[in-house]
């Protein structure tokens, strides 16, 4: 539709500034899709004169547009709709989950979204990408291999890159050949090369209880018998890991010993290195899932079980997807060589090669110190945030929720009373434009839980007071609604 046709009426005696209202209304017909992509906008004098008001007030509401990737700027030509892409969550799951609910909400929370404040998503803003320097190195790159860069890449990665990561992996104390390094398009590629590579129909692999619906969804797809091991605040459950041990042979025992997803929590020493004891005693191999080690916000970085093996049972995932870019879909594994064949097979079976011209971007990009810069740089926003979501749940949260606060990563998992569920507040929380993850999610057998995770890697810090304080209200209907409230009350303390 041509925009010009559009009456735009601004009240001006509301409270709202006028390019915010400008903007939602934008905003709004190019999510519902009124404003097809490439349409150009009206020039900035021209709509302040329609609309009677100063040049200043399109100008804002045009950068607030851009800002979220809404319109884009052609110098000398205009401001021009852009193409939309509703962001994609990797947690394929509960996105279904969502879809299963209630089409109607969905189409709803899209075209209400400026209203909407999303805890569940753990894909970090536009803002956190270094897309300047990204493009700077990507141009050196093409000025110095060419076409070389667009050639099919041998299916273990690029040499170089291999060699820079075993060298940037020596600040981790984390000892490897740079031929036990295989790349991947992914952590989640990774996980699934795992699982077609080692897991035939009926075998068996251990989690930890809750953990990552990805994994869950990638082990379940080559029919593998899920065992749930619990975790708790220091690490799994090594009594019952052991008690599960010595009645079944895992093909391997898939953790993420440091900000574990969805918890937060990170193992002790102790309970890594009892782990590895385990694994060699019963001869199993352990995935190590590091999806979000450098994100740690008191300045220590846990180690890694990689770092603790001494006898080659760790198989190494490393995501660059939650530091880096998830678009560029890059991380790697470090595998036992008992292994990598089989490993070799499936990842060419799955496709071929990462992008060459990605790998070679992410090996020049980690050798000029970008890398290294980028990561100051995003835990510098990530503990802004981190630190807001603190004080904000110690305000605002009722006592009755428990909740620990993690060392680092990116998530919170917050428990309401026994009785409660998680599900009936995710479900009372979409209806007020707030999203969290209900816990039942993230077992691989269907339950019933009261905890849910609520992340800070999709909130600005201008939003998460706010955010914390409207899921506290609602959290308060809930227990004045229900009837457990008065029978059951079983509140829990801080943890
Ligand atoms: C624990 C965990 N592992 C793996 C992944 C997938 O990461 P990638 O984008 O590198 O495939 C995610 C994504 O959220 C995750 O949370």
């Amino acid at each position: 539709m041509n925009i010009e046709k559009i009456k735009f009426q601004l009240d001006k005696n509301s409270d709202q500034h006028l390019y915010i209202q400008l903007y939602s209304k934008i905003k709004k017909l190019i999510l519902d899709g009124t404003l097809k992509p490439h349409t150009k906008l009206p020039p900035i004098r021209k709509f302040a004169d329609e609309l009677n008001v100063n040049n200043v007030t399109i100008v804002n509401a045009y950068n607030l547009l851009q800002k979220e990737n809404l319109v884009y700027k052609k110098v000398g030509s205009g401001t021009f709709v852009n193409i939309i892409n509703y962001d994609m969550d990797i947690e394929v799951d509960y996105k279904q989950y969502l879809y299963t609910l209630n089409k109607e909400k969905i189409n709803h929370y899209i075209y209400n979204s400026e209203n909407i404040i999303d805890f569940s998503n753990t894909t970090p803003t536009n803002d956190l990408f270094p897309v300047e320097d990204f493009k700077y190195v990507i141009n050196l790159v093409l000025d110095r291999d060419k076409g070389n860069a667009f050639k099919y890449q041998e299916s273990q990665g690029y040499y170089p890159l291999r060699e820079t990561i075993k060298n940037y992996l020596s600040n981790y104390t984390i000892n490897c050949d740079t031929s036990n390094i295989q790349i991947i398009s992914g952590a989640q590629q990774g996980i699934d090369i795992l699982s077609k590579a080692l897991i035939d129909y009926g075998d068996i692999v251990f989690t930890e209880s809750p953990t990552y619906t990805g994994a869950i969804a990638a082990f379940k797809s080559r029919a593998a018998k899920i065992i749930e091991i619990p975790i708790k605040k220091d690490g799994i459950d090594l009594n019952y890991l052991e008690d599960k041990l010595r009645n079944f042979r895992p093909k391997f025992i898939y953790v993420m010993p440091n900000f574990q997803n969805p918890t937060g929590y990170t193992y002790s020493k102790l309970k890594k290195i009892k782990l590895l004891e385990l694994a060699n005693k019963y001869e199993t191999l352990v995935v190590e899932d590091d999806y979000l080690n450098d994100i740690s916000f008191n300045n220590k970085y846990p180690e890694t079980l990689k770092s603790l093996d001494k006898n080659n049972r760790v198989i190494y995932i490393k995501s660059f997807s939650k530091t880096f870019m998830p678009g560029l879909r890059l991380g790697f594994m470090i595998i036992p060589i008992s292994i990598q064949n089989e490993i070799l097979v499936a990842k060419h079976i799955s496709d071929i090669s990462t992008s060459g011209l990605m790998q070679r971007v992410l090996d020049l990009y980690i050798k000029m110190g970008l890398f290294k810069k980028h990561i100051n740089e995003i835990n510098k926003i990530y503990k802004k945030r981190f630190d807001l979501m603190v004080k904000s749940l110690s305000n605002y949260i009722p006592k009755q929720v428990s909740y620990s606060i993690p060392e680092g990563g990116l998530n919170f998992w917050l428990s309401l009373p026994h009785g409660y569920l998680s599900d009936e507040l995710h479900e009372l929380c979409f209806k007020k434009g707030i999203l969290i993850t209900p816990g039942s999610i993230f077992y691989a057998n269907k339950v019933k839980s009261n905890s849910f995770r609520i992340s800070i890697a999709s909130v600005n810090e201008s939003i998460i007071e706010a955010g914390i304080s409207r899921l506290s209200e609602i959290i308060n209907d809930l227990f004045n609604k229900s009837d457990i409230n008065k029978y059951h009350f079983n509140p829990l303390t801080h943890l």
